[in-house]
């Protein structure tokens, strides 16, 4: 096809998913977000389409009527497995509605839909449930798939819900695998994972700089980090016998006739109080200085151990090794957009170039903002490769569409043609 499909983009960020429509040759004509850094991103590297303001006080009639397609990864922060308050009542769990409004006031043809993995959980599965069937409902066939960025390429095990619509009768089209681990024994065809080694390798021994530099004749821009690898914890200040403590607490609470179920349901916790009492093996755990002094009261015990268990001071912490990037020789674990982990051997943070690098995101693609604004940008973005590949099976699908069409009226016109010539 010539011309080029057209796209209007809700919820674009700094545009990773609508720079993979892009590159997968469809143009962008409106785009939109409310905050600015990530527009002002979008503005200097894709184009001035994107405008500045929050959707919902956008009236339809403002937004572009002629496009194909309408993509909208809804802010996910309601959604998110790591946030435990979340609920259906979180105002922006309703931000999906501001998609369904435009579908239904401007009748694309297809639509992309993006959201995190704990939206397939929320509520057992009722969120994703009511989404679906509010798609459905306005007339489009509607199919939903988590995909593994990893899989196609992206050095990074994010995974992400996708959901695609469409109104013309259409199979809805997800990508095909086409990376997984070597020697995979089931599809020989795929290529190996791509290794954060392999992508960021050449920045470890770089120092970070605020400044745009050359290397190896290319120019890094962005390669600036967050240096906190350390920090302060309130730690015991005595040594304390975790085995004599443990075995101390379960005297007084068999002394004092409670049970551990009933010293949970006091603390409200849920197995917690178990981890107190248990002396025959490494999983015991000694109360934290409030509920120590609230057990005290439940069991009326001594001040033997009160100091051990109570008095804390300042300390030095390393951050733990858990929090480096630990997958150096595979896909890295997800790039979030509150920040990332510790480079593998450097007293640094992964910086903001080698975070978009693992995102996909081309060298020459430069982030304006804050060190934490840009971090967010990135964080939030769909992999621009993972975005790329969506496009490319949504292009099929149009093109197959648009060629069926152009048959049907060749074929209309070729018997009109007939028809005059037969009964002139
Ligand atoms: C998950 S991010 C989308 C990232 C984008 N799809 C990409 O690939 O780069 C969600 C975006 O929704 C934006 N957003 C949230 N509420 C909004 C609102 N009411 N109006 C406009 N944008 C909003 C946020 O600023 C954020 O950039």
């Amino acid at each position: 096809m010539n011309e080029k499909y057209k796209v209007t983009s809700l919820f674009s960020g700094c545009g990773g998913l609508d720079l993979g429509f892009i590159n997968a040759g469809f143009e962008v004509v409106w785009a939109n977000d409310f905050f600015s850094d990530a527009v002002e991103t979008y503005k200097n590297n894709i184009d001035t389409h994107i405008v500045l303001g929050d959707i919902t006080k956008i009236p339809s009639e403002k937004i572009p009527d002629d496009f194909d397609v309408l993509l909208g990864g809804f802010p996910c922060q309601g959604f998110s497995v790591a946030n435990t308050k979340r609920n259906m009542d979180d105002k922006r769990n309703f931000l999906y509605k501001e998609l369904l409004r435009l579908i239904k006031d401007k009748q694309p043809k297809f639509f992309v839909g993006e959201n995190v993995k704990g939206l397939l959980s929320m509520q057992q599965g009722k969120v994703i449930e009511m989404i679906i069937e509010d798609f459905r409902s306005i007339g489009y066939k509607v199919e939903y798939k988590l995909l593994k960025a990893s899989d196609y390429g992206v050095p990074q095990n994010r995974e992400r819900v996708v959901i695609i619509g469409n109104r013309l009768g259409l199979k809805n089209p997800f990508p095909k695998i086409t990376h997984g681990l070597e020697n995979n024994l089931f599809d020989r065809n795929l290529k190996p994972y791509i290794s954060v080694k392999e992508v960021v390798g050449h920045l470890a021994d770089i120092r970070t700089r605020d400044i745009s530099f050359e290397l190896n004749g290319k120019l890094i821009h962005n390669h600036v980090a967050r240096m906190n690898v350390a920090d302060k914890f309130w730690g015991r200040k005595h040594n304390v016998n975790q085995d004599e403590i443990c075995g101390y607490l379960r005297y007084w609470r068999d002394k004092s006739g409670w049970s551990t179920k009933k010293v949970d349901e006091h603390f409200g916790y849920a197995y917690t109080a178990g981890h107190w009492f248990r002396k025959d093996n490494n999983s015991g755990s000694i109360p934290n200085p409030s509920d120590w002094r609230e057990l005290k009261k439940l069991f009326n015990f001594d001040d033997k151990y009160d100091l051990a268990a109570t008095e804390l001071e300042l300390k030095d912490i390393k951050f733990e090794q858990s929090l480096r990037i630990s997958n150096w020789e595979l896909p890295s674990d997800t790039i979030t957009a509150t920040g990332p982990e510790i480079h593998p051997n450097r007293e640094r943070r992964m910086s903001v170039r080698e975070c978009a690098i693992i995102q996909t995101f081309p060298d020459d693609f430069v982030f304006y903002g804050s060190l934490g604004s840009m971090y967010k940008q990135i964080g939030n973005a769909v992999p621009v490769l993972l975005a790329e590949k969506i496009a490319e099976v949504i292009k099929l699908e149009l093109d197959k569409y648009e060629q069926s069409i152009s048959n049907t009226e060749e074929a209309i016109n070729t018997n009109r043609i007939i028809r005059e010539k037969v009964f002139k």
